[in-house]
């Protein structure tokens, strides 16, 4: 089986899969980053939102092979103590409610943030729209991304 030299959350990782294993799978099975939650794994849902290169992608669409050379953080790696920005806000504005959306929900929100940090709310509805919550969290969340652009 191939391998492949993976760099993730800052460290170095090097796995054996079939080359076109979804990176999800890497992710959960083989290294235990489990906080990247498997929804509908066709790229629908955004449950497995992670950051390649800084950009909010879907982890269940990228193939091992595609993310070897790429800097992927997963919601483990997003801050040091859980203190990212966007973390804080969401724990002001309380907004998981079962939560197995809501790493997936934080990853594409603290993307947002970064390439723009001052969104509209047009703007959080457009890099948030993909980014499916059954609970209905959605008024929340805006309200935390608007707040964690202010920190
Ligand atoms: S599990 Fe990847 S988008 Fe749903
Ligand atoms: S908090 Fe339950 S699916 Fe979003």
């Amino acid at each position: 089986m191939p391998t492949f030299n993976l760099t993730i959350n800052n460290k170095k990782h090097t796995v054996e899969a079939d080359m076109d294993t979804p990176l999800l799978w890497v992710l959960r099975d083989h290294l235990d980053l489990v906080g990247t939650k498997f929804g509908c794994g066709i790229g629908q849902c955004g449950a497995c939102t992670i950051h390649v290169n800084g950009t909010a992608m879907r982890s269940c669409l990228l193939q091992v092979s595609q993310a070897e050379g790429m800097k992927i953080t997963t919601i483990e790696g997003l801050s040091e103590e859980g203190d990212h920005p966007v973390q804080k806000a969401w724990l002001e504005h309380d907004v998981p409610q079962c939560g197995y959306c809501q790493s997936g929900q934080i990853m594409s929100a603290s993307a947002l943030l970064k390439n723009n940090p001052n969104p509209s709310d047009e703007d959080i509805d457009a890099a948030m729209n993909g980014n499916i919550c059954r609970c209905g969290t959605y008024v929340r969340i805006k309200q935390a991304i608007k707040t964690a652009s202010k920190l």
